[in-house]
């Protein structure tokens, strides 16, 4: 195997042509023959001026350079797309599978002999790991950290758990235009990540519980000196990941994908989390199954007091302990000869000093925060791939719960039709929206928090059991089920819903029902019509060959080729 920039050489049918031009190319940008002869450190870099959260990448990835030099390697820094959550339509995940692809292909055809991944907002870090993971080279994965929380007139707010409260009670009128409007400038005050355990706080906690970023990393803020510390000591790793040649394959293991999902269970962590660590796991030839989660669920606590499932932000589990602190009280339960990019085991690792730990932050496994996993899947007629709910931030008021649905057949429908005084709904009624799924949106936008009609929030009715085939940002909340499987716009039973049918959900019995005849059912499915694919392009590409979400939503020939 060839190292450095003898690695991949461009094919002109001469080898040592390729190698002599892509050394005198290399010498014209200033590096000397020493510094050529290195180990070479790729940087996948996902800053961008649509990426608020990775505004402050040039200080971080200055520091990784640092790193990579004082260890003896070279770093070479390279763009990728960047995702910025909020900056993207019709939604990032649209994008996800684009991004990893961006970032394997790159990673396999420059030559570096590892790389370090340089990411954080929701989409970014599971597409740098499915992209890792299927180029196979040396990685590690750098996170951006959590932005730190701002102030309101002394309320302590942070990105966007508290973005979707404010908005709730400037619908229900309980605050004034004026007050919206300043609180806006209040939510993102910093660089970095949203704040509380949303989909990028989860999949940093995941991605350090899968030994893919430095130990004690995940929680560091972004604009933290500690967090420039461990982008130097990523740099070095990388280094010492080039020499040793430690590839993705042998970190990101059965094992640890399952460590990885008490983990998301521990923390109250995004649903997000569900699909992207589906996808990741689909790149190495790792099944996730629903069950699994279930039965994870069932015996591993939620330890973290974190919004949107409790109160804390993720700077204050930071200087609570981190995910450290969390896996030592699952450590009976985690499979602990998972190897990490250190090198060590998790339980390696775990053996090292404990440090302190704010208990009112992360509980004790004895005293936990809620007793069981912070998410649960449900199947039934509804949906027989499965669904998902978020119980650690569900009223538990609803967990078994009967209701007339209201239907809406599409965004838009909803858009029209949520605060229309004319809308037959009650508080009991069970909000149903069809076609925001992979396909049927598409790319599954964060749509499935359904707003309360205003009619009733403004009555005061603050949640309602409300079901789709969309998706949830990882910072909210309510009695929300996602990602009916198979989607309506995929021949789902969803797509058969109609206002006025009967819905039932039992959290206890882990099952969503329409509550229709078959007969009825069969004789509804002869009417609906189906989408008509978009003409050219990436779109088609995607609507082509994206999965469902219990393979992750990821394109059928990126999968490993055991799982396809
Ligand atoms: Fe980037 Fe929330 S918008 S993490």
């Amino acid at each position: 195997m060839s190292h450095g920039l003898a690695r991949g050489l461009t094919n002109y049918g001469d080898r040592d042509f390729a190698l002599y031009l892509r050394r005198s190319f290399a010498r014209s940008m200033g590096y000397s023959d020493a510094a050529l002869a290195k180990p070479i450190v790729g940087i996948a870099d996902s800053g961008s001026g649509f990426n608020n959260c990775h505004r402050h990448f040039p200080e971080l990835i200055a520091a990784v350079e640092r790193g990579v030099l004082a260890a003896g390697g070279l770093p070479l820094r390279f763009p990728t797309i960047s995702l910025g959550e909020v900056f993207l339509e019709p939604t990032s995940m649209l994008y996800r599978n684009l991004m990893s692809m961006d970032v394997e292909e790159m990673i396999r055809a420059q030559p570096m002999d590892a790389v370090v991944l340089v990411g954080g907002c929701d989409k970014t870090v599971p597409a740098q790991l499915m992209g890792a993971a299927s180029a196979n080279v040396p990685a590690i994965q750098l996170l951006a950290g959590p932005m730190m929380t701002g102030r309101h007139e002394g309320e302590r707010l942070g990105a966007c758990t508290d973005c979707r409260r404010f908005w709730a009670k400037y619908r229900a009128g309980a605050i004034t235009k004026d007050q919206i409007d300043g609180i806006e400038g209040r939510l993102a005050t910093t660089s970095g990540t949203c704040a509380v355990m949303g989909t990028a706080s989860t999949m940093a906690c995941l991605t350090e519980t899968l030994g893919m970023a430095l130990p004690g990393t995940a929680a560091i803020p972004a604009v933290h000196a500690d967090r420039l510390r461990a982008a130097e000591a990523s740099g070095e790793t990388a280094v010492r990941l080039a020499r040793t040649g430690l590839t993705p394959d042998r970190i990101l293991t059965a094992a640890a994908f399952e460590n990885a999902l008490r983990v998301l269970l521990a923390v109250g962590g995004s649903t997000n989390a569900v699909i992207h660590l589906t996808a990741v796991a689909g790149r190495v030839g790792v099944t996730l199954s629903l069950e699994a989660l279930n039965r994870l669920s069932d015996e591993t606590p939620v330890l973290v007091d974190l919004k949107p499932s409790g109160q804390h932000y993720m700077e204050d589990l930071f200087a609570a302990g981190g995910v450290g602190a969390v896996l030592r009280e699952l450590a009976p339960r985690l499979r602990l000869d998972c190897l990490t990019v250190t090198g060590e085991t998790l339980g390696e690792w775990l053996a090292g000093p404990a440090g302190y730990v704010d208990r009112a932050v992360v509980r004790t496994a004895d005293e936990p925060f809620q007793a069981v996993g912070g998410l649960v899947a449900l199947f039934g007629t509804l949906a027989p791939g499965g669904a998902i709910l978020k119980r650690s931030a569900a009223g538990a008021r609803l967990f078994e719960h009967e209701g007339r649905a209201v239907v809406f057949q599409s965004l838009d429908d909803l858009a029209a039709r949520i605060d229309d005084p004319a809308l037959d709904v009650t508080p009991d009624d069970v909000l149903v929206l069809k076609n925001a799924g992979p396909i049927g949106a598409p790319g599954m936008p964060e749509a499935g928090y359904l707003p309360i009609p205003q009619k009733l929030s403004r009555a005061g009715v603050t949640d309602m059991l409300r079901i789709s085939d969309a998706r949830m940002s990882g910072t909210a909340y309510g009695s929300i089920v996602l990602h009916v499987t198979p989607e309506s716009a995929a021949g789902g039973p969803l797509r058969l819903v109609t206002s006025g049918d009967r819905i039932r959900l039992s959290v206890k019995e882990r099952r969503l029902d329409l509550l229709v005849e078959a007969a009825e059912l069969e004789r509804r499915a002869e009417r609906v019509e189906a989408i008509a694919a978009p003409p050219r392009g990436y779109r088609r590409l995607y609507l082509d060959h994206v999965l469902q979400a219990d393979a992750g939503c990821d394109f059928d020939f990126l999968r490993h080729p055991s799982r396809r």
